[in-house]
């Protein structure tokens, strides 16, 4: 059975539970029951995500000669929270069911309740398409059909009230629009709600051994502003020539009301940021930029096109002149993976305006001084982690019959990267295995197993996703000939034990990867 065969959500069950099955990811603190939203990485989990943070890692700072990385704290000064509108403007609109006693955020039950009506739309589309066949004009029904214009009407004013209300911090419209919309409580099925008030995302705790009001401190909800903070350090240090980036990546906390799908939106996660500094006027063209660099990033993966889709701001940031998604096509939709931002000189300006320090770049060649504008590239690592495992996560029916559950992980990013399996237990075939497990170890991730049949083994690698297998058998012993038997098509390639070192490294490295990379960032600069 392949996946498509599969309902989303069966997929999605699935996919939540053969991570937890097989080391990847656990509920924190399960013994207790677990911690919402917050989740641990188990023993592959751990290496999954440490490739892909040096896949970003490498590509950002090892590739751009003007990027260099950084390693900035998680507590900050309190003012750096209230200089980038954090303090201020982080709230999500919460309401409460009265009789289900469960919390929602009023802007995605709206959202939600919008998405109903358009999917009404595709329904009556996809009703007439069966009826009418060969000639149906999609266009012409769209634009006559009576209640499908009708639905459209609703749809739009209906957002343009919405975003009006969201942009206006209207909170008194938010609750007016779920109370005339009738949008109920998905779990007591009823419109009792509370008022609709703000809640600020930050979570605080208290520095130093005296809990007063001055020593309350942040965790912080974004690692930017590390960035930030630290541009003149790093300019005058590195004697940076704009335009040059800081990248850095690491955990950022954020008290999300409603936590759903999995490690999608945790209170607990990771993020990979870069901050590229330019002169004003020059950034639209960086915006640009970056853009397809980093939907390159992603596709340099091999992973099909169509998971892939910009979603371009319409309704900017105040302080933003351009900004995008790079959506990514998940178990449960299109949804955001990567914000690629341009946010002007908003955040050094605020800075310098709170801290009354100069944060300027200073132009030799114009002799000017300058508040550089940035473009900002930012990815969740752990949504990146749940992109990877959705794609890769295949329930395969075989040609004999068989069936079999495979991590189709891109090669490089795979946690284990070589299988050393003796054919059978005995002969002197594990001590052969084991000297050409130690040859291999210095150089991949290898795992060594000779328990039950090769079959079964095959399979419980294809379940961690491990491109390779090394199988060692009489071949093994009288000709130092091994069999190598590839994830995906399940292929067999005889090498020879001097050869399987760089056999292994064609399939598994990372550099060929870095250098169709850096071949493309040149081609766009
Ligand atoms: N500095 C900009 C910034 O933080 P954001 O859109 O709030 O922007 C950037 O976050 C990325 O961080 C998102 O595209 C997403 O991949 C990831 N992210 C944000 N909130 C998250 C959460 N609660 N859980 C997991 N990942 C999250």
């Amino acid at each position: 059975m392949m996946n498509t065969m599969m309902n989303q959500d069966e997929l999605f069950k699935n996919l939540i539970s053969h991570s937890k099955e097989y080391g990847f990811i656990f509920p924190s603190s399960e013994i207790y029951d677990g911690l919402a939203a917050v989740y641990d990485y188990g023993q592959l989990g751990a290496l999954l995500k440490n490739n892909i943070r040096e896949y970003w890692w490498r590509s950002m700072v090892q590739l751009h000669d003007n990027i260099v990385g950084i390693d900035a704290a998680i507590f900050m000064h309190p003012t750096v929270w209230k200089a980038s509108g954090h303090v201020d403007a982080f709230n999500d609109p919460l309401i409460d069911n009265k009789d289900s006693k469960k919390r929602y955020r009023a802007d995605q039950l709206i959202e939600e309740h919008l998405q109903k009506i358009s999917d009404k739309i595709e329904k009556e589309i996809e009703k007439a398409q069966k009826r009418f066949g060969e000639s149906f004009n999609r266009q012409l029904f769209v634009e006559t059909n009576p209640r499908v214009l009708e639905y459209k009407q609703k749809l739009e004013t209906l957002t343009t009230r919405y975003n009006r209300a969201l942009n206006n911090n209207d909170l008194v419209d938010l609750k007016n629009i779920i109370d005339e919309e009738k949008i109920v409580c998905p779990i007591s099925g009823t419109c009792n709600w509370t008022e609709v008030r703000q809640f600020n995302l930050m979570f605080s705790t208290q520095i130093g051994s005296v809990s007063a009001e001055a020593d309350k401190i942040y965790l912080r909800p974004e690692t930017a502003q590390g960035i930030f903070v630290n541009f003149l350090n790093v300019y005058k240090t590195g004697r940076m020539k704009i335009p040059f980036g800081i990248a850095q990546t690491g955990k950022a906390f954020r008290n999300e009301i409603v936590a759903r799908q999995f490690i999608f939106r945790m209170r607990e996660f990771e993020q990979m940021e870069m901050q590229f500094f330019v002169k004003p006027g020059e950034e639209l063209q960086w915006f640009e930029y970056w853009k397809q660099t980093r939907l390159a990033w992603h596709k340099a993966l091999g992973i099909d096109d169509e998971y892939y889709r910009y979603h371009d701001h319409e309704k900017l940031a105040h302080y933003a002149n351009a900004a995008t998604d790079i959506e990514f096509r998940f178990p449960f939709g299109f949804k955001e993976l990567e914000g690629i931002h341009s946010r002007t000189d908003f955040d050094l300006s605020a800075h310098q305006q709170y801290s009354g320090k100069k944060l300027q770049y200073f132009d030799a060649d114009t002799n000017e001084s300058y508040v550089p504008y940035v473009i900002e590239t930012s990815i969740g690592l752990d949504r990146m982690f749940l992109a990877i495992l959705s794609y890769a996560y295949t329930e395969e029916k075989l040609e004999d019959g068989t069936q079999r559950v495979v991590l189709r992980i891109p090669y490089v990013l795979a946690p284990i990267k070589v299988a050393v399996l003796p054919l059978v237990k005995r002969d002197g075939m594990p001590e052969k295995a084991r000297e050409i497990l130690h040859m291999l170890q210095p150089y991949y991730f290898c795992q060594y197993d000779e328990k039950d049949t090769i079959g079964r083994r095959y399979r419980r690698q294809d379940a961690i996703g491990t491109p390779l297998c090394v199988t060692i058998d009489q071949n093994t012993l009288e000709n130092n000939i091994v069999t190598v038997r590839h994830r995906d098509t399940m292929k067999q390639d005889n090498v020879h034990i001097n050869e399987l070192k760089n056999y292994i490294y064609e399939y598994i490295a990372i550099e060929p990867l870095l250098q169709k990379l850096h071949q493309h960032a040149r081609v766009l600069a």
